[in-house]
């Protein structure tokens, strides 16, 4: 949430940083802003309600020289999305400038308390609040900014990523951490921030990831000094980045999620990588190999998640619990960590996240933690907060996902569940040896079999259309579908804006049922199962109402084919991985709904890609 860039360096400035807002503009595009220590010396601040775009428009002519800047591009927390609440926000002299992501719990009591000092707020945010209080410390003990950091931060609640600058020390970068990510990227005498790493690849792949409350300064010189609240020197942690600017640009797809929608072949090509190996029909998955005893100890497993993470952790708790008999609760974060949850040393908790940032997970896992749980975290991003807070796990290998609506990562997170299951499966004993071959080699043809299902592009994209109309949506699926269904509608709502229901198929009855007429489309998710028949008759309950029936079906189906208006043909495979397939359809019909109701569905309105908030 929140996109945070800085520089330092011999170059221009202000390109750097805006190209830097570009990249950062999935976390939050309701507002953005650039502060410039200008070549004259000057402080120059310019923020826009709107995106980097606006941005750009209202600086043109302006002064934007200067070799160190910050810039920001904002999900509104406290305060409207207007220019004045937008980052980065000037101390009361204009001497200092900051850029903040994350939330001061007590920037209340704090700003009474600035306010008693005289000094005087222009915005509504906490954030405002924050530099205050620092420009306080520095002239109340007559310290530097590194230092006034250090103070001001130890009397702060919430969490924050912040960068600051000073124009009377143009050489000099500060930035800290708590609970919103920050990364350093180190070039030749040269410094680049960035709230991940998209903003820095183009320029340099070494980076360090500044840990929890630490505070770092970065000089012309190259120097970099890391300390802790305590003021305890740390000692930078360089690291290589493995991903290349194509895996961040759009290439020849108008937008992101579309993009990824199309790479998911590949990419669960390369979640599989290393460990499904089809010659000996196998699986190793090194998170659970390494930490077997702690694995097979597990009496229960708890999956912690948010949004579509959370659906994925459904589908994962069908599977865990039909091929490993081990029970799976599957919860929300944000509930879990306020309910004192009952957890002990013999729960497994899996925390799914792409981000690997979102807040409610990861306070969610340390809950866990404190209660002895063994940790597993199921992440997209390298280096990212969750898989530096778990005991072991797996990362997803799929590049980058840009998009707000997740596509390739939900798919990717089945994926590596059930490869989860069928370890773990092996390791209990739970399923034949020929059952679990079958599973592997059907999961190795499924890159394939996605491949295929692409065909419905076209078909998707002509019949879309037709349904621009519709203020609701029902999304039916049973079993495996079922969370597939819940995922389906969140695409709808998230970039078309039309509000939709996922439901169980056979809950209907007990109440959607009311809303079905000829206006109410009702997608069915209804591939050749053990369910078929009993999806068969939730159909002909809609038909009989005059709904109008999508349905996703197996290839050679005639039953819900005849009485569909129109029907979307997948490849056949077993049950538990149809929600590999059946998912590919649903994202490719809200992206083109959405696309005909003219959303922008890369940036869909009120919604950001990394939720660092609780
Ligand atoms: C946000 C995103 C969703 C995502 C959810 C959880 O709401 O818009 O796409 O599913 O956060 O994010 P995570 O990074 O933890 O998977």
């Amino acid at each position: 949430m929140c996109g945070i860039v800085g520089y330092i360096g011999p170059k221009d400035a202000c390109p750097i940083l805006l190209k830097g807002l570009h990249r950062l503009e999935y976390r939050g595009y309701d507002s953005a802003g650039v502060a410039l220590i200008n070549n004259n010396g000057s402080l120059s601040v310019y923020k826009s309600k709107g995106k980097v775009a606006d941005l750009e428009s209202h600086i043109a002519g302006k002064d934007i020289s200067g070799t160190i800047g910050v810039a920001h591009t904002r999900w509104a927390t406290h305060g409207e999305p207007n220019s004045q609440n937008a980052h980065p926000h000037y101390s009361q002299s204009r001497n200092l400038a900051l850029i903040h992501n994350g939330i001061i719990e007590n920037y209340k009591p704090l700003k009474q308390e600035m306010m008693n000092h005289g000094k005087v707020f222009k915005s509504e945010t906490d954030t405002e609040v924050l530099i205050q209080f620092i420009e306080y410390i520095k002239e109340l003990h007559g310290c530097n900014l590194f230092e006034a950091v250090q103070l001001a931060l130890k009397n702060v609640v919430g969490a924050y990523a912040i960068v600051v600058i000073d124009k009377d020390n143009p050489n000099r970068l500060i930035a800290a951490r708590k609970g919103s990510p920050l990364v350093i990227g180190v070039g030749n005498n040269e410094f680049y921030i960035g709230s991940d790493a998209t903003p820095i690849i183009e320029y340099t792949n070494k980076v360090v990831y500044l840990g929890e409350e630490e505070i770092a300064e970065m000089n012309r010189q190259g120097d970099l000094t890391i300390v802790n609240l305590e003021n305890v020197k740390q000692t930078p942690i360089v690291k290589t980045v493995e991903m290349n600017l194509s895996d961040i640009e759009k290439a020849d797809f108008p937008h992101y999620m579309l993009k990824e929608i199309f790479e998911q072949p590949d990419a669960l090509f390369n979640s599989m990588k290393g460990r499904l190996n089809i010659e000996q029909k196998d699986v190793l998955l090194s998170g659970i190999i390494d930490y077997k005893d702690e694995i097979l100890k597990a009496e229960r497993i708890i999956i912690c998640a948010c949004g579509t993470s959370w659906h994925a952790g459904l589908i994962g708790k069908y599977i865990i619990e039909e091929l490993t008999r081990i029970p799976v609760e599957v919860e929300y974060s944000s509930e879990f960590r306020y309910r004192n949850p009952v957890v002990t040393d013999k729960d497994l908790v899996i925390a799914i996240s792409q981000s690997g940032e979102t807040a409610d997970t990861l306070a969610a896992i340390q809950l866990a933690k404190d209660k002895g749980a063994f940790l597993y975290g199921i992440c997209n991003v390298v280096g990212s907060s969750i898989p530096r807070a778990t005991d072991t796990g797996s990362y997803l290998h799929i590049g980058p996902e840009i998009g707000v609506a997740s596509t390739k990562a939900f798919t990717a997170q089945v994926t590596t569940l059930m490869l989860m299951a069928l370890s773990i499966a092996k390791l209990r004993g739970t399923i034949t040896k020929e059952y679990f071959e079958e599973l592997v080699e059907e999961l190795y043809a499924i890159p394939e079999k996605i491949k295929k299902t692409m065909e419905l592009n076209e078909k998707i994209s002509k019949y879309s259309k037709i349904f621009t109309y519709a203020r609701n949506f029902i999304y039916l699926g049973r079993g495996y579908n079922y969370p597939i269904a819940l995922e389906g509608a969140l695409k709808l709502k998230e970039i078309s804006y039309i509000h939709a229901e996922g439901y169980p198929s056979a809950e209907m009855k007990h109440g959607p049922i009311a809303l079905i007429d000829e206006e109410m489309p009702v997608v069915v998710i209804a591939p050749a199962h053990s369910k078929y028949e009993k999806i068969l008759s939730n159909v002909q309950e809609i038909k009989a109402r005059k709904g109008k029936i999508i349905s996703v079906i197996t290839e050679g189906d005639t039953a819900i084919k005849e009485l569909s208006d129109i029907y979307f043909e997948i490849p056949a495979t077993m049950d538990c991985f149809t929600p590999l397939l059946t998912i590919v359809p649903l994202q490719l019909i809200s992206y083109y709904i959405a696309i005909a109701k003219g959303r922008d569905v890369d940036q869909p309105r009120n919604l950001a890609k990394s939720v660092t908030v609780e």
